[in-house]
């Protein structure tokens, strides 16, 4: 087991030391203008690929933005009309945004191409081509880049573009139906009430809205072994966690399928990548059964689109998602 680890959880029980050690500051890679926009540009185009959508999407929400909404940025840049950022935490803020759009600007104004495998060999999910899809966007006009600038500048004007919300325990934040897709890079492993997220999602979906996640199922520092977090038992679990708002949910790629299927999903995309699996023997009891499959998957790209029987409650509630 990795002493590391355990040393920083227990360290969140401790006053003083947890505001050290349980204080989240930095989480991945939304404060680069480039990674946001390889991001959203690899949900864009697989969206487009997989027969979700002809067109930039006119309303998004983002679980999860980060650093920064700089992902969320660049899908306004190109076309849509609002976006939403959901997270845990209040980690973005206007100085880091401003600095990322402005540099989104620059690379929608010179049509770079999508940054790929040599600069991220760490992003998925991987494409077929990092050409500029021009045919799938429009390149933004200077009122455009206004009209974002000073929705970031004052998102809690009602006209604004941008919805930041952290924490956003209140899935009504997004009235039911108000969403085309919604989008998390590195998220729905380290979101707790898996349920309750996919079922608001649900909610928040219009009919003809889409999923697109990539989950990335390693064990996040807290293991020598890319899949050690399925060897630990809960008790063990709990001291590792300590008192952080988020670590990981140690959910395979099982659950997932399962639960957007029971929200009323079909899936319409699942490119897996796989590593090799833990000795059975190793495993915690709670994990003993897992399949095969799961235990091979370290990581997944889904995209997923709403029934197209499913219907929205007429009471429009919303299901409230636990904090913890
Ligand atoms: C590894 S970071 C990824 C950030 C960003 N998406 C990126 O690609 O750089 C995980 C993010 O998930 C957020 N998070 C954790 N639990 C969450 C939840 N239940 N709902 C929304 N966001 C959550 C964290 O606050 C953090 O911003």
């Amino acid at each position: 087991m990795k002493i590391g680890a355990l040393a920083r959880g227990l360290a969140t029980y401790v006053p003083g030391m947890a505001r050290l050690h349980g204080h989240v500051t930095h989480t991945g890679g939304s404060d680069s203008a480039r990674y946001c926009y390889s991001v959203w540009l690899r949900h864009l185009v697989m969206s487009n690929q997989n027969g979700l959508c002809a067109r930039v999407p006119d309303r998004v929400a983002e679980l999860g933005p980060g650093d920064s909404i700089g992902i969320g940025l660049a899908a306004l840049l190109c076309g849509a009309d609002r976006y939403y950022g959901l997270d845990a935490l209040p980690l973005a803020n206007l100085r880091r945004n401003l600095v990322v759009f402005d540099e989104l600007v620059d690379l929608f104004r010179a049509r770079a191409a999508i940054p790929g495998e040599t600069e991220f060999p760490g992003i998925k999910p991987k494409l077929q081509s990092y050409d500029y899809p021009e045919a799938l966007l429009k390149n933004p006009d200077r009122k455009r880049i206004e009209r974002i600038r000073s929705s970031i500048e004052d998102s809690t004007n009602p006209e604004s573009m941008v919805r930041y919300v952290a924490p956003w325990w209140n899935p009504a934040v997004i009235e039911a139906g108000g969403v085309n897709m919604i989008f998390s890079q590195a998220v729905l492993e380290h979101v707790d009430d898996l349920k309750t997220a996919y079922s608001s999602m649900r909610a928040w979906l219009a009919p003809g809205g889409w999923l697109s996640h990539q989950i990335d199922f390693r064990s996040h520092g807290t293991a020598h072994e890319w899949n050690g977090h399925w060897t630990y038992g809960d008790r063990l679990w709990r001291l590792l966690r300590g008192r952080r708002a988020f670590l990981i949910n140690r959910e395979p790629h099982s659950t997932h399928v399962r639960l957007l299927r029971e929200a009323g999903f079909t899936l319409v995309c699942d490119e897996t990548v796989r590593d090799y699996a833990v000795a059975r023997h190793k495993l915690a009891r709670r994990f003993a059964s897992l399949s095969d499959c799961d235990l091979s998957i370290s990581g997944a790209f889904i995209q997923a689109r709403l029934d197209a029987t499913s219907r929205h409650e007429s009471s429009g509630a919303v299901p409230r998602l636990d904090s913890r």
